[in-house]
């Protein structure tokens, strides 16, 4: 029998834990987070449950296919939801190859071990078994200014190593259910942002030296367009996908709201000034330094979710305004969380990125 057990990778990351925290509480069953605590997976994004008898933590790679393996015959888990990655797009541009490992070859070892798994299934179980994959709007490219949003049908267009190597794991998920007929479901996502998210991304770095008084780099003209979604609605459609989605069908998701860097920079700098009126450099606005661009930059992101809104009646709930006022909110309430995640590694990676 299938117990009602899930197997999340990956759940030590930025969605990743916010999935594992919102699925224990609104779902019943056991959460089995396999995470292999690169610089990006922090245990304490999870301390709230590690006493949880519906939470279990195993420290390890995707790329081991002994461990997946063993772990999947332990723990007998009626689904997979596949978020380990590498994800920062300028770390991918600094070096690719721990992208193409973790993204691709560790996508490609996870199938194959799932695939052994469900194989070895009675039939009921094979049949409700999920392997849900979670990507990126990355891996359509870059819009102009008056393009149509991403649907679901767009050819794939990736432009950044980071954004390839997504694009890649994505072609293997959909040619396992299509040779061998693993029950799989793949979410493409706009950008995130909330609670947790490591601050090398846009919206904690702003925030973070906001706080601190330091330099806020926006790169090139700052006028990129990218879609935000609160992290918690992202969670939420995920669950509504693993719940009710059509096997081997891809759901777009997005927040419909298109912002561009520099508005986004603005608004945060904006709610700094209302709660940390006593900073030294106010405005904070005063702190945007315009920095040398990146290379390739996509220009505009936008997603289609009309498909997951029309098939499984998704929403999000937040808009952009109430979104991001919760997520400074919480950096603010969270000085030790960014004490601990901000030590050598992130001063080095700091220093590389923003030397110019
Ligand atoms: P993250 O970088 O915050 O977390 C990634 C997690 O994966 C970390 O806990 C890390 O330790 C773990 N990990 C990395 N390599 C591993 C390996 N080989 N084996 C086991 N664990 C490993 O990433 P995130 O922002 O939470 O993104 C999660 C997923 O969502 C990724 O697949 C990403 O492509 C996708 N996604 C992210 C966004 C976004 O805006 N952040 C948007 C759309 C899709
Ligand atoms: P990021 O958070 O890295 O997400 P992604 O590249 O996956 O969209 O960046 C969001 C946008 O912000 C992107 O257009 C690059 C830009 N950006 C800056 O202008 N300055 C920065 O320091 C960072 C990290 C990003």
């Amino acid at each position: 029998m299938l117990t009602q057990t899930i197997l999340v990778t990956g759940g030590a990351g930025f969605i990743g834990s916010n999935f594992v925290l919102q699925w224990l509480r609104r779902e019943d069953g056991t959460v089995v987070n396999l995470d292999k605590l690169t610089y990006a997976g922090n245990p304490g994004n999870l301390e709230t449950v590690t006493g949880d008898e519906r939470y279990r933590f195993v420290q390890g790679d995707i790329c081991d296919r002994k461990l997946v393996s063993e772990v999947l015959q332990r723990e007998h888990p009626r689904a997979i939801v596949h978020f380990a990655a590498e994800s920062h797009v300028d770390r991918s541009i600094h070096g690719p190859d721990d992208f193409v490992r973790t993204n691709v070859n560790g996508t490609f070892a996870l199938l194959e071990v799932a695939r052994a798994y469900w194989t070895g299934l009675g039939e009921v179980e094979r049949a409700g078994f999920r392997f849900l994959h979670i990507s990126t709007d990355e891996v359509y490219g870059s819009l102009g200014p008056t393009d149509t949003a991403f649907s679901e049908a767009m050819a794939y267009a990736p432009n950044s190593p980071y954004a390839a190597s997504k694009a890649g794991s994505d072609h293997l998920v959909r040619a396992y259910q299509h040779t061998y007929g693993l029950p799989t479901l793949t979410t493409n996502c706009s950008n995130n942002y909330g609670p947790h998210q490591f601050p090398e991304k846009l919206i904690p770095l702003v925030i973070l030296h906001g706080m601190q008084g330091k330099p806020i780099p926006v790169y090139g003209d700052g006028q990129n367009v990218r879609d935000w979604l609160y992290v918690e609605d992202h969670c939420d459609a995920i669950r509504t996908v693993l719940a009710r989605g059509r096997v081997g069908e891809t759901y777009n998701i997005g927040g419909r709201n298109e912002l561009r860097n520099m508005e986004v920079v603005e608004t945060i700098c904006g709610i700094l000034d209302e709660l940390r009126a006593g900073d030294p450099v106010m405005p904070h606005s005063q702190l945007i330094t315009m920095v040398t661009d990146r290379p390739g930059h996509d220009r505009r992101y936008a997603m289609d979710a009309g498909k997951i809104e029309r098939e499984l009646g998704w929403r999000p709930q937040e808009t952009f305004a109430t979104g991001i006022r919760k997520t400074v909110e919480w950096y603010l309430a969270h000085e030790g969380w960014i004490a601990q995640v901000t030590s050598g590694n992130y001063r080095r990676w700091m220093a590389k990125q923003y030397a110019m």
